[in-house]
């Protein structure tokens, strides 16, 4: 099967993203034709540094490679290296409705934040990811549950193309995991964890073992006593739950008989420990790579020499159908 990803080069990647994305990304590609991408021209429509993006970038790629993503079997690559991405998001506006891209609950979410100075960009955010999917023919997108809407209104535009100018495009499925999809912030265990927001609300993939202990010893619980996964009345500790529950491999129910009669602290304590033990590797193979630095901006040349080659017999095709050439 094709499939395509990507994450933003912005702050740092958390466990939310590793759970909702590139955990299934190493998963997949064992047997897949897997395509992930550094979406920097995504990151681009919020506020942002120049100075600082090249090295978001470079830092994004070492961490893909450090939780397992292996170029040998999938092609890592920088969006904005291959200008097929927004050539084809030009063309596919064209068919996109402005009534759905306002609806999105992201771009509601960031015109509310950034309502002063509001750009096109933001809107238009979805349809550059829809050509990101559709420009590999890409039949499934591994993400987690906040950009569902975006893979369903890709699918949306790729169904109107088709019908507009002929099959061109495969209509792209969302792949979303049975537990971590939706990783909550540990302050705010209502709102998702997110890259964007104070770092005592997520666990950095890379974080040290005391800052670890440290955030989850923090993290915001709820009233009563009990260790009982209910998201709606026990927010905080069902996603501690849920936490455990992945990187232990144990069912929800599993934990939760593990701690019965045990209290918050005790969940805390040995989850702060499943996490040190967990993401040990990812904290060294980071490290190796960081030496490494000639070698990974090779690995994303190769990968965008790989990428062009697809996307470039994409527009080739979308180009005559359109009656462009
Ligand atoms: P981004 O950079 O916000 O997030 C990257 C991936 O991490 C997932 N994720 C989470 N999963 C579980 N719990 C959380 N708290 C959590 N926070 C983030 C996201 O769902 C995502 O899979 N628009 C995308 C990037 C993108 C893209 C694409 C993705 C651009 N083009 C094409 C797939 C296909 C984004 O902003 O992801």
């Amino acid at each position: 099967m094709k499939i395509f990803s990507g994450i933003q080069p912005t702050g740092q990647i958390h466990i939310g993203n590793y759970l909702g994305a590139l955990k299934q990304w190493v998963e997949l590609q064992e047997k897949n034709e897997c395509i992930f991408c550094i979406v920097d021209l995504h990151a681009i429509a919020s506020p942002y540094d120049p100075k600082k993006l090249q090295d978001l970038i470079l830092e994004k790629a070492i961490a893909y490679m450090a939780a397992g993503v292996d170029p040998a079997k999938s092609i890592v690559f920088v969006q904005s290296e291959v200008k097929e991405h927004t050539e084809l998001a030009w063309l596919l506006n064209t068919v996109t409705p402005v009534g759905d891209l306002s609806r999105m609950t992201q771009y509601k979410e960031k015109a509310k934040k950034f309502e002063k100075n509001l750009n096109a960009g933001l809107l238009n955010y979805p349809v550059l990811m829809a050509a990101d999917i559709l420009l590999y023919k890409t039949e499934m997108v591994p993400v987690g549950e906040d950009q569902l809407q975006h893979v369903e209104l890709t699918r949306t535009i790729a169904k109107k193309f088709n019908l507009r100018f002929g099959e061109t495009f495969k209509i792209p499925e969302a792949h979303l995991p049975k537990i971590g999809a939706k990783i909550m912030s540990l302050q705010k265990p209502e709102k998702k964890m997110s890259k964007s927001d104070s770092p005592e609300s997520f666990i950095g993939l890379f974080d040290e073992p005391e800052i670890i202990r440290e955030k989850i010893s923090r993290a915001v619980t709820d009233a009563g006593k009990s260790i009982k996964y209910n998201p709606k009345l026990k927010p905080g500790i069902s996603n501690l739950l849920a936490i455990y529950s992945v990187f232990s491999g144990l069912q929800i129910k599993e934990v939760e008989k593990k701690f019965h009669g045990k209290g918050y602290a005790d969940l805390k304590k040995q989850l702060a420990a499943l996490l040190v033990l967990k993401l040990e590797t990812f904290r060294r193979k980071r490290k190796e790579l960081l030496q490494r630095e000639v070698y990974v901006k090779e690995i994303l040349k190769q990968g965008a020499k790989r990428a062009e080659v697809i996307a470039q017999s994409t527009m080739q095709d979308v180009k005559k159908k359109m009656g462009l050439i």
